[in-house]
């Protein structure tokens, strides 16, 4: 399963960079907010950092006024790859826009009834997302396995990003479910990174080192 970052802030997108883990962004309108910044600018800043997959999901409703937005946002750079809501408007335009050779990510997936629908309509990736789901007392990963299962049966080739992450469990079981990718906020990805008995394991290692320097001068 590969890891793409889930975030709109250029930092830890650099961060999340350098470790060399990921290798794709996902943004939406609300973590664009979060940042304040015009979001072309932002987007375009992302495809400096990042070679890979960048999501940039548009904001209209109606099926044309998206392929327009979607338009736009293809041409800041060859990464992009638009985000639509699963919608009937939002199948509408995954449909033009692959016709266009336009890479898509169907968003806001819940059900794999929804999933199937996007990946018919030639989504290039669907984003279940998991913790919303876990909110309102439905088990997240079920859904994952399933969509995972019916593309496999089906020779299905849209790829199942893992979203709504919230803990280092989410994107281990979400690899375990199938899911071709997790797209992880950057606290996330450094809470994989910890572990007390990496960091005993060190304490360890360097004192029995300076223990031997000791001995040795
Ligand atoms: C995915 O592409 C979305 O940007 C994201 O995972 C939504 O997560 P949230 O439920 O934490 O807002």
């Amino acid at each position: 399963m590969k890891l793409f970052v889930d975030t709109a802030n250029t930092e830890e997108i650099r961060k999340a960079n350098d470790l060399g883990v990921i290798c794709g962004v996902t943004t939406n309108p609300s973590l664009i907010a979060r940042e304040g910044l015009e979001f072309k600018s932002v987007i375009k800043e992302i495809t400096e950092i990042v070679d890979g997959p960048i999501s940039a999901e548009v904001i209209s409703l109606e099926a044309p006024k998206m392929v327009e937005e979607a338009l736009e946002l293809a041409k800041i750079h060859k990464n992009i790859v638009i985000k639509l809501p699963m919608t009937e408007e939002g199948l509408k335009a995954t449909k033009q826009l692959t016709a266009k050779g336009i890479k898509t990510n169907v968003t806001l997936i819940f059900s794999a009834a929804q999933a199937l629908l996007a990946a018919r309509a030639g989504a290039t990736y669907v984003s279940p997302f998991l913790g919303r789901l876990d909110d309102i007392g439905t088990e997240g990963m079920q859904l994952v396995r399933d969509i995972a299962e019916i593309f496999d049966i089906h020779g299905i080739e849209t790829e199942i990003i893992a979203a709504s992450v919230r803990s280092p469990l989410h994107v281990v079981d979400a690899a375990k479910a199938g899911a071709h990718i997790a797209t992880v906020p950057y606290n996330v990805i450094i809470q994989m990174t910890k572990h007390p008995l990496t960091d005993n394991g060190i304490q360890r290692f360097l004192k029995d080192w300076e223990g031997l320097e000791q001995k040795l001068n």
